[in-house]
């Protein structure tokens, strides 16, 4: 019994030694760490994500919230993006300038629909917005990443596209 128990607190003690040292590694190690620029599609993936839970909020007049999630997509773009790297796929010289656009146009206006609780004004500019995320994702020939501009949807758009174009193109292939 006694020996159990002092084998259980040697391994306890082993193991939280060992998470110490792994996380203590991690941001000094020299492959850049904490300095390797993070992937525009990752970054992209957060910001959806972010953007879908901020039009949703805002339907159920959680406003708070809302306002929390423009805050982190604003971070985002300033912190993540404006250091990412760019995709290898699509025109993407025009991205940061883009970007700065979208960043001035949008979040405080959001911000401040959400301060004052007026779902209405928060509707009418995340329309804008969703617009002007599809304005880039088109100018970067990702215009299949629709955005919708109608808060509350998923981000991106899942919805059905006539399944005929899809069989259409489907038989030109197996021509
Ligand atoms: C400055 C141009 C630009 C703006 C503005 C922009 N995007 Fe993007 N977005 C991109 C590019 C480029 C990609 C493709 C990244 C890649 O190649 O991995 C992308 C990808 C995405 C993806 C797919 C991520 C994945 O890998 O699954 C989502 C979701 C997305 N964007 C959401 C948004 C939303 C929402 C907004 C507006 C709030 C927005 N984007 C605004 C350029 C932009």
């Amino acid at each position: 019994m006694r020996h159990a128990r002092s084998f259980a607190v040697t391994s306890l003690f082993a193991a939280a030694l060992c998470a110490a040292c792994s996380r203590s590694s991690a941001p000094g190690s020299t492959d850049g760490g904490a300095q390797a620029r993070p992937r525009y599609g990752a970054v992209m993936a957060e910001v959806g994500r972010r953007w879908e839970l901020a039009g949703r909020a805002a339907t159920a007049n959680r406003f708070e919230l809302a306002a929390f999630e423009i805050g982190e997509i604003e971070e985002l773009f300033t912190e993540e993006l404006a250091r990412a790297e760019l995709p290898k796929e699509g025109p993407s010289a025009q991205l940061p300038a883009l970007a700065s656009a979208w960043l001035s146009a949008h979040p405080k206006a959001l911000e401040q629909a959400a301060d004052k609780r007026d779902g209405a004004a928060f509707a009418a500019e995340f329309a804008r917005a969703s617009a002007t995320c599809n304005a880039c994702h088109k100018a970067s020939d990702h215009g299949f990443l629709e955005i919708p501009t109608v808060a509350g949807l998923g981000v991106p758009s899942l919805d059905p596209l006539p399944a005929a174009a899809a069989s259409a193109k489907g038989t030109t292939a197996s021509r």
